[in-house]
């Protein structure tokens, strides 16, 4: 499947990627700093495969692990999904706040690291008041290291009520060479192998590589993006 997408997964400057002295794409600080700017980073618009995907679901509950200044997080609200948006920037949230109260929009934005060992501490008072499961889990373009991002993966199974739905979307492995965008370090780009390996309590529907169509100031390029759909039993 080859889709055409105006939301830029990529910012103005892609170089600016690395950064942070934690994680190898950035720390909170360094997010902080990239998302204290008036224009949005990311597109408004919700990245194209959440949107052709989830357009037509019933809503219930959903949450956005990695939400940045919330655009996927937002529209889902807009289409009547309960939803909490998570992002360990400070300053990602606080924008993506600002934007749900223009757009009179209720989203619980919560601002904690997913990239923690043990998740379910740092997250049990951040939860309070959230139903306890979720119907659909997106994480999108959230890249960490091998075992921090099975441990996200764990995560969004746990939070998933049984029938929901997990997405996730992120820079293929093969972006690197064939593809635009993203962030140039290997240890963190998505495969097809890595969701089988660490999405087992998911019932994959969806295992691919899909091409994203970018428009950037020197015209369309092409990216190559991993996408994981399924459903928890
Ligand atoms: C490339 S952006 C994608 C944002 C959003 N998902 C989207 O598609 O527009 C990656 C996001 O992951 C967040 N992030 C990176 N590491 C994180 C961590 N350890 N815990 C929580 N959020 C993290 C960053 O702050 C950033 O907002």
């Amino acid at each position: 499947m080859s889709s055409s997408d105006q939301n830029i997964q990529t910012p103005q400057n892609p170089n600016n990627i690395l950064g942070g002295p934690d994680l190898p794409t950035g720390s909170a600080e360094m997010w902080d700093k990239r998302y204290s700017t008036e224009e949005l980073v990311w597109s408004a618009d919700p990245n194209v495969f959440v949107r052709d995907l989830v357009e037509g679901m019933p809503p219930g509950t959903a949450i956005d692990l990695g939400c940045g200044e919330g655009r996927n997080a937002l529209w889902l609200a807009e289409k009547g999904w309960k939803t909490t948006g998570v992002d360990f920037s400070r300053s990602g949230i606080e924008k993506a706040k600002q934007r749900s109260k223009a757009m009179g929009l209720e989203v619980n934005w919560i601002v904690a690291d997913l990239s923690v060992a043990d998740l379910s501490k740092n997250w049990k008072k951040e939860l309070t008041g959230v139903p306890p499961g979720f119907d659909l889990v997106v994480i999108a373009y959230l890249h960490l290291p091998n075992q921090p991002m099975r441990n996200v993966f764990k995560l969004a199974t746990e939070l998933l009520n049984p029938g929901g739905h997990l997405l996730v979307v992120g820079h293929d492995i093969s972006n690197l060479e064939h593809g635009f965008g993203g962030p140039p370090i290997p240890e963190v780009l998505y495969s097809t192998e890595l969701f089988a390996t660490s999405l087992g309590n998911i019932q994959l529907e969806r295992n691919e590589v899909l091409t994203r169509t970018v428009d950037t100031p020197d015209g369309e390029r092409q990216a190559l993006d991993t996408l994981a759909w399924g459903c928890k039993p």
